[in-house]
C-alpha cells in the first residue's frame, strides 16, 4: 500500500493502522483549504480488519477507531479546521456510535452494508452518509457554506432536495449509477478485464474445493421432486415458453459470461436456476441445464407436476410478486417496481391476490 501511495497523486489517510511502536504507517489526517474553508480530513479503518492474516501483517495493528477518532478530531480542531470530515469503512452502526460521542466531526463518509442511504443521517451534530457497495455508483455530496443570506440564497429546487445543517451549511447528496451501458475508461477497462479473467480462473479452482463439502447428502425438496428445466415445460406450455425466451431472464447467464463472472459464487445464484438449493446444483463449473432464470426459478421445481401432467400443483404462491424480490433486491435492481416489471416479463399485469 505504501508503494502504491508513492505513485498516487493523493495522500493515503489512516489514523489507526500502526506499527509495533504505535507509530502511524500512513498520514492520519490533513487540512485542506477548500473555497476558503479549512477542512480537516481524517481516515480510519474498521478494527475488524484481520491485518495479521495478511502476509507480513503481524508487524502491524489496527487501533480502536473510536479512540483515534476522538484524538485526531480534537487535534484537527486545535490546528484550526473549521469543518471536519471522517472517511471510513465502518458500518452505519459504528458511525452512529462515533457521532453520539459528540466529537468535533461534522461529517462521516462511511461504508454501510445497506446501499444507497441517500439522505444524510443526523446524529447529534454529525451528518453521516455512505458510499454504495460494489462500486455500482459514484456518490457526490455537495457541502455549501451559506453566507448571511442563508438558505434563501439557494435556488428553490435545491432547497427542497437538500438538508440545512444549523444555520449556515447545506448538504445535497447524489448517487450517479454507473450503468453497464456506460463505457469504461479504455486504460482502466483493459486493466479490469485482465484482473477479471485471472479472478475467473481462480474461482474455478476454488469451486472444486468447496464443492465436496456443499454437495454432501442433500435431501430433495418434496420426496421425488426436482428441476426439469424450461425445455420440459415448453412441451405443455409452448406460449409461456416462447414469451419467456424473449425476456432477459432467458439470457441471464450470458450476461455473467460476458463479464467473466460466471464462476463467481457471488453472482451465480440469481442468474441461474437452483444454485445451492435443494435439488439444484452446486458446482459452478457445471451449470449445464441450470443456466438462466428459468420457469422453475419462479415457480419452484416441477418434476412432480410434469409427471402428473399438471395434476400436481406447482409449489410457489406467486401472487403479489414477492418472489421477484428474492433476486430483484435494491443493490442489484435499483429501479425495480413490481409494475411495470411484472407486465414486461409475465405479459399481463400483476394478478390481484384473492
Ligand atoms: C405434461 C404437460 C405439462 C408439463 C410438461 C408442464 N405442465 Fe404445467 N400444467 C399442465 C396442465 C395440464 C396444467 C393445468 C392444470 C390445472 O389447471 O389444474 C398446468 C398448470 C400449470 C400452472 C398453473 C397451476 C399451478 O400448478 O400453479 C403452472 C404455474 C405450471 N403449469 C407451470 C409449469 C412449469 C413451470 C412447468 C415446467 C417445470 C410445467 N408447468 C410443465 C401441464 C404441464
Ligand atoms: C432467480 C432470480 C430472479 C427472479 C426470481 C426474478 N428475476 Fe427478474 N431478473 C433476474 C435477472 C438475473 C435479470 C437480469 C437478466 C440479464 O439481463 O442478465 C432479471 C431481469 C428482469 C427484467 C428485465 C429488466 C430490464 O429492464 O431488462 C424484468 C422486467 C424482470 N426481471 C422482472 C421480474 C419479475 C416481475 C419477477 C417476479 C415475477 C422476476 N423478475 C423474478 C433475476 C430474477
Ligand atoms: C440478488 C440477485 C443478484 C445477484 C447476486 C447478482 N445479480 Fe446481476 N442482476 C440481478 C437482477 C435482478 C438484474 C436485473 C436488474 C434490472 O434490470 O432491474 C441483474 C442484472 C445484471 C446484469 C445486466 C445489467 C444490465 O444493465 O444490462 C448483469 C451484467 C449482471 N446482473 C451481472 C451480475 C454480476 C457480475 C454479479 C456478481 C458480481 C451479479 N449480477 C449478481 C440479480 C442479481
Ligand atoms: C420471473 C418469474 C417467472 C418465470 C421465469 C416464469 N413464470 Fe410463469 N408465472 C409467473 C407469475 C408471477 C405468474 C402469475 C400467476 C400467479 O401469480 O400465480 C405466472 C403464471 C404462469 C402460468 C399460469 C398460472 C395460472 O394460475 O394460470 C403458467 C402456466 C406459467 N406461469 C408457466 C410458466 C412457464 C412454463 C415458464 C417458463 C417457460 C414460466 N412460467 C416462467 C412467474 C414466472
Amino acid at each position: 500500500m505504501r508503494k502504491k501511495e508513492r505513485k498516487a497523486k493523493f495522500t493515503f489517510l489512516s489514523g489507526n493502522i500502526l506499527d509495533k511502536h504505535n507509530k502511524n504507517i500512513f498520514t492520519p489526517s490533513i487540512i485542506k483549504t477548500v473555497n476558503g474553508v479549512k477542512v480537516g480530513i481524517l481516515g480510519l479503518c474498521g478494527n475488524k480488519l484481520k491485518i495479521d492474516k495478511i502476509p507480513g501483517g503481524n508487524k502491524f495493528k489496527v487501533a480502536s477507531p473510536m479512540e483515534k477518532a476522538e484524538e485526531i478530531s480534537a487535534r484537527l480542531k486545535k490546528e484550526g479546521a473549521e469543518y471536519v470530515v471522517l472517511l471510513t469503512n465502518l458500518n452505519n452502526r459504528y458511525c452512529r456510535r462515533i457521532a453520539q460521542r459528540g466529537m468535533p466531526i461534522d461529517l462521516i463518509i462511511g461504508s454501510s452494508k445497506r446501499s444507497r442511504i441517500s439522505l444524510p443521517i443526523l446524529v447529534q451534530d454529525t451528518y453521516i452518509v455512505h458510499v454504495e457497495r460494489g462500486g455500482k455508483s459514484v456518490g457526490r455530496l455537495d457541502v455549501s457554506f451559506l453566507g448571511p443570506a442563508g438558505v434563501e440564497a439557494l435556488p428553490a429546487a435545491l432547497r427542497y432536495k437538500g438538508k440545512t445543517v444549523g444555520e449556515n451549511i447545506f448538504l445535497l447528496n447524489h448517487f450517479f449509477p454507473l450503468k453497464i451501458a456506460m463505457p469504461d475508461h479504455p486504460v482502466i477497462g483493459s486493466m479490469v478485464k485482465k484482473v477479471e479473467a485471472k479472478l475467473s480462473r481462480l474461482q474455478q479452482v476454488k469451486a472444486t474445493k468447496s464443492m465436496s463439502i456443499v454437495n454432501s447428502g442433500r435431501p430433495a425438496i418434496k420426496p421425488g421432486d426436482s428441476y426439469v428445466y424450461a425445455k420440459t415445460c415448453a412441451e405443455c406450455h409452448p406460449q409461456r415458453y416462447k414469451r419467456w425466451l424473449k425476456t432477459s431472464h432467458a439470457k441471464a447467464y450470458q450476461s455473467l459470461v460476458k463479464q467473466e463472472k460466471h464462476f463467481d459464487a457471488e453472482c451465480i445464484g440469481c442468474h441461474t436456476l437452483g444454485y445451492e438449493q435443494l435439488g439444484g446444483f452446486t458446482d459452478i463449473r457445471q451449470v449445464g441445464n441450470y443456466a438462466n432464470v428459468q420457469c422453475e426459478s419462479c415457480h419452484g421445481p416441477g418434476r412432480l407436476h410434469v409427471a402428473a401432467k399438471g395434476g400436481e400443483k406447482m409449489v410457489k404462491d406467486l401472487a403479489g410478486g414477492k418472489m421477484c424480490l428474492t433476486c430483484h433486491i435494491d443493490e442489484r435492481s435499483p429501479e425495480f417496481e413490481l409494475e411495470p416489471y411484472f407486465t414486461k416479463t409475465c405479459g399481463s399485469p400483476l394478478p390481484v391476490k384473492k
